[in-house]
Order: C-alpha cells, then sequence, then structure tokens
C-alpha cells in the first residue's frame, strides 16, 4: 500500500514537471522534439554554436554533413516532410560524426526538410541548438510524367525518349527570360543574340524532319534532324542561336555564346566531341536550358547530358 503512494506520487512529480517544461517551450510547439528528455530549449545557446548544415546526394543516399560544434556531445539528426511539420528523429551519432547517410531518400519525387540538433551534456544543465533547416528535393531515377521523361528531376528528349504527340508546352517562361538577360548582357559586349528557332511543336517537327528526310534521305536526317517527339525544341526549353548553319561556328557570336551560355543556364546541347553519344552532329547554335546550378555542374565535368545523366540517345527502330 505504502509503496503504491510513494510510486503515485512520483509520477505526479515527473508529470507536473514535464508539463512545466513543456509550457515553457512554446515559441517551439512546431517541434515535439524540443521539450524532451529535460533539455534545456533554448534555440541560442551560450556553450554551443550554431551548426550548418549541406547535404549533397549520392548514388545511393542522401549526405547529409555538418560544421563541428565545439563542446557537443552528441547530434541527433531530424527530418520532415514540411519545413514546420513534425520533425521525427532519422539518428543520433556521437560527436566525432560529422556526417550522416539518409538512405530513405529514394522514392517518388519528394521534399525533405532536415535539421541537425548539437547537445551538450557536461555542464549543469543539459543544453543544445539547432542548425538551420535544409530543404532537399529528391527525385525518383527515372519518372515520367504525363508520357514525359525525367531522369533525376531532368526533362529529357532525345533519340531514346520520345515525348508524347500531345506535349505542347510552349516557350519556357524561366528558359525566355534567362535568354533575354544573357542576349542583353551580350549586346553590351558588342554580341548581337537572336532566337532563329525556339518552341516547336510536334506536328511541326515532323513536317521538318519529313522535309530533310525527302532532302537527303533518313539516314543522314537523322544525323542532325529530330523525328517528330524527339526534338528537344519541343520542350520549349531549346533554342536555336543566330544561324542555325555550320557557318555560325566560328562566328564571335557562337565563341560568345560556348563560353558565356552557362552563367545563364544553358549548355550547348550538341558538341563536337560527343556525336557518338548525343546522336547528333555538332551545332553550336543549339542552347539548352537546365538552370544556372546545373549548367555549370555539367559544364565543369566536361559531359554531355547524356554522359551526365547516364543514358543513351538512340532510336529504337532504324
Ligand atoms: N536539330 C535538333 C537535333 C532537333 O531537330 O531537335
Ligand atoms: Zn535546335
Amino acid at each position: 500500500m505504502r509503496q503504491i503512494k510513494i510510486k503515485a506520487l512520483i509520477v505526479t512529480i515527473f508529470t507536473l514537471g514535464a508539463i512545466i517544461l513543456m509550457s515553457g517551450t512554446t515559441s517551439f510547439s512546431n517541434d515535439p522534439f524540443t521539450a524532451n528528455c529535460g533539455e534545456v530549449s533554448t534555440e541560442t545557446s551560450e556553450t554551443l554554436t550554431k551548426p550548418l548544415l549541406t547535404a549533397k546526394l549520392t548514388k545511393n543516399s542522401l549526405k547529409l554533413s555538418w560544421t563541428k560544434v565545439e563542446n557537443a556531445d552528441e547530434y541527433k539528426i531530424y527530418r520532415s516532410k514540411k519545413s514546420n511539420g513534425k520533425y521525427k528523429k532519422i539518428a543520433e551519432v556521437t560527436a566525432d560524426t560529422l556526417s550522416f547517410s539518409d538512405k530513405d531518400y529514394k522514392g517518388k519525387r519528394k521534399t525533405y526538410f532536415y535539421k541537425i540538433k548539437a547537445v551538450s551534456m557536461s555542464g549543469e544543465r543539459t543544453e543544445h541548438i539547432y542548425s538551420n533547416i535544409l530543404k532537399k528535393t529528391v527525385y525518383k531515377r527515372k519518372s515520367k510524367v504525363h508520357g514525359v521523361t525525367y531522369i533525376d528531376g531532368i526533362l529529357i528528349a532525345n533519340k531514346t525518349y520520345k515525348l508524347p504527340k500531345t506535349y505542347n508546352p510552349g516557350t519556357n517562361r524561366k528558359a525566355y527570360k534567362a535568354f533575354q538577360k544573357m542576349k542583353s548582357d551580350a549586346y553590351k559586349d558588342g554580341i548581337s543574340l537572336f532566337i532563329a528557332s525556339g518552341f516547336r511543336s510536334y506536328s511541326y517537327q515532323k513536317n521538318l524532319y519529313n522535309n530533310y528526310k525527302a532532302r537527303d534521305g533518313k539516314e543522314k536526317a537523322d544525323t542532325y534532324s529530330a523525328r517528330a517527339g524527339h526534338s528537344e525544341h519541343q520542350t520549349g526549353l531549346a533554342f536555336d542561336i543566330n544561324d542555325p548553319s555550320s557557318s555560325f561556328e566560328n562566328t564571335k557570336e557562337a565563341k560568345w555564346l560556348a563560353k558565356n551560355c552557362t552563367k545563364y543556364g544553358f549548355i550547348i546541347r550538341y558538341e563536337k566531341s560527343k556525336e557518338k553519344i548525343t546522336g547528333y552532329k555538332y551545332e553550336p547554335w543549339h542552347i539548352r536550358y537546365l538552370g544556372k546550378d546545373l549548367a555549370k555542374k555539367l559544364k565543369k565535368t566536361g559531359k554531355c547530358l547524356e554522359e551526365f545523366l547516364g543514358i543513351t540517345s538512340k532510336y529504337k527502330q532504324r
């Protein structure tokens, strides 16, 4: 009997303690993990400096890395599907660990939010501090949205991957804006750029290709013109600049374009040294919009888009 009374008393004290602690953390109501284990819930800690969290997508996981926090005894890693949603603890690591690979990132296109908590238990009280919240969108390696193929989130149209007849997005607004900016900066350098051919519908491309085929034969036409559904022009993300002919190659405009287009998010899509991989002859005038980060990254690697994504560009039928 006496034992039960003592037990009840302990439970009451514990519950009251927990309520007091939780009421002190209302500013963290979005985060269910701030009010646990009797920790002092302060975003700013006198003992700890805020860790900086970054992430890199590797082949099999999303690798999170963070800066070392002096005096931290451990780190806890949290993940959520919404920035202000419920953060679930996915791992706990010791102070000498400064990275963690989340292997559970795969699936359809998903956006995850991550944060790290550095915890110090050496003082009189336990203290902790959170890192920045890191947003990361991860993609299924290959996905099809309304018949359009995306590899690692990048829309792809080449000899292997066909667009549906009905895919008719018009000129991509972001790509066009990027072109306008590039055009005006080029002008300041005495370079005049214009779009000779931009968005082309499925039926327009069909007609174009058939004309080339009638003129040069199928085999030759396939080296420089895409069959209907296979042209990047149908994506609205590709533009032919100034003069889509062999005389463009040695112009100052072509040189300016090759040197500068990645700064605006474009790549020269069909490079001279990549003809066998892209499936097309060198086209110094054909640019494809990828966004600044990706375009710069791709240029640095020296790879063409097919190599970069590890895909082919080959027709199923000859
Ligand atoms: N000239 C490029 C390959 C196209 O027709 O889309
Ligand atoms: Zn083109």
